[in-house]
């Protein structure tokens, strides 16, 4: 067993009052609202990779199929010496751009991101495992390790987790992470992480894609009930974090899609008229019966409006792919 130090980027106490002033902005709003970055405590990140095994749920597949197909390309256009992984959570599909780095002999090391400690330690592991063994392309005595693995718990909206180090960097944002932060917070987000690219360095980023409707809802109300777990999961971060006293079963999942913004939502319906108390927040909230509370949305993308939106943070579109379905896209863009 590996054992993985992990890099805390954020100061002491950052968490527990961004999840308090999180939940006091929320729940206090008309209507309710929690950001999803809180499903992901170790049940929430386990039941985020069960999500990603169900049939309905096609993005991960999508996904991989495009990294597949294109992680060679990727390699030999940024010849990334650094591969940051934003939102890496347990790191399932990261092995083939690691891999593809490596056989180009330019890898040296993965940096996971991630707020979830559980999924970060399962990526850094799953890489370490990956490699041993292996050597560094250069070899030398003593052999030099074919990948050195950096895993930095942070909130990737505060703190990227960049490292300084030479050679390009490889920023990968999969899974269409992206699209579960409103217009004005991708805007932010990618005019911040622009400012931290160097010339060399590149965007990867996964955007799932616009399509229908069927499909869509289908991938997040699936028929075993397994992100309708995943959705309640946000009231059991709030119940162990807060001393909140949520009943999961007076709680219904909902999952809709917005035509005209174009994504996802995820919302959590009260099914009676009940109170909640929140006592480390001071708080007692009022839930009426069939109110709904959203917990996340999910932007679906096209590729216009991808170009545009990295064009607006100073990152120029390279290259860009998607699967033989035109379910997902991926995008590899580099600093203008
Ligand atoms: N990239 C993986 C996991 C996607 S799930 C994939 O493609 O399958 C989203 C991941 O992002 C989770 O592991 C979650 O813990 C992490 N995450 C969500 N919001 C975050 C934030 N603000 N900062 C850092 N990590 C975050
Ligand atoms: C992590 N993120 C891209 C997932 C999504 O599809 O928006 C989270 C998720 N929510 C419900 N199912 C999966």
């Amino acid at each position: 067993m590996t054992s993985i130090s992990i890099d805390r980027k954020l100061p002491e106490g950052f968490f527990e009052a961004s999840l308090r002033a999180d939940v006091i902005a929320g729940l206090t709003a008309t209507p309710k609202s929690l950001p999803p970055k809180w499903f992901y405590d170790e049940l929430g990140s386990e039941l985020f990779d069960k999500i990603t095994r169900l049939d309905e749920y096609y993005p991960t597949r999508a996904e991989r199929e495009i990294l597949t197909a294109a992680s060679a390309e990727i390699a030999a256009v940024t010849r990334a010496t650094t591969l940051v992984e934003l939102g890496s959570g347990t790191a399932d599909k990261t092995g083939l751009l690691l891999d593809a780095l490596h056989a180009l002999g330019s890898l040296r090391l993965y940096v996971p991101v991630d707020v979830s400690e559980s999924a970060l330690v399962t990526a850094a592991s799953r890489m370490l495992d990956r490699y041993r063994g292996r050597r560094g392309v250069l070899g030398g005595r003593p052999p030099e390790p074919a990948l050195r693995v950096r895993a930095v718990l942070s909130d990737f909206t505060a703190e990227l987790g960049l490292p300084a180090g030479d050679g390009p960097r490889l920023v990968a944002f999969l899974g269409g992470t992206i699209g579960n932060m409103l217009p004005a917070e991708r805007a932010a987000f990618l005019a911040g992480l622009r400012q931290q690219l160097r010339a060399g360095d590149a965007l990867l980023l996964g955007t799932d894609l616009v399509k229908d409707p069927a499909l869509l809802v289908a991938a997040y109300d699936d028929s075993a009930g397994v992100t309708a777990e995943f959705n309640k999961n946000i009231l059991r971060v709030l119940n162990a974090e807060l001393g909140a006293d949520f009943d999961l079963d007076e709680f219904e999942h909902v999952a809709l899609w917005n035509a005209q913004a174009e994504w996802i939502e995820m919302r959590l319906r009260s099914a009676s008229d009940q109170a909640v108390r929140l006592p480390a927040v001071g708080l007692r909230v009022h839930f009426s019966a069939g109110e709904e509370m959203r917990t996340e949305v999910s932007a679906k993308f096209r590729r216009a409006g991808v170009t545009a939106e990295l064009a607006a943070a100073g990152l120029e579109l390279a290259r860009w792919w998607t699967d033989e379905e035109g379910r997902f896209g991926l995008s590899l863009s580099v600093p203008r």
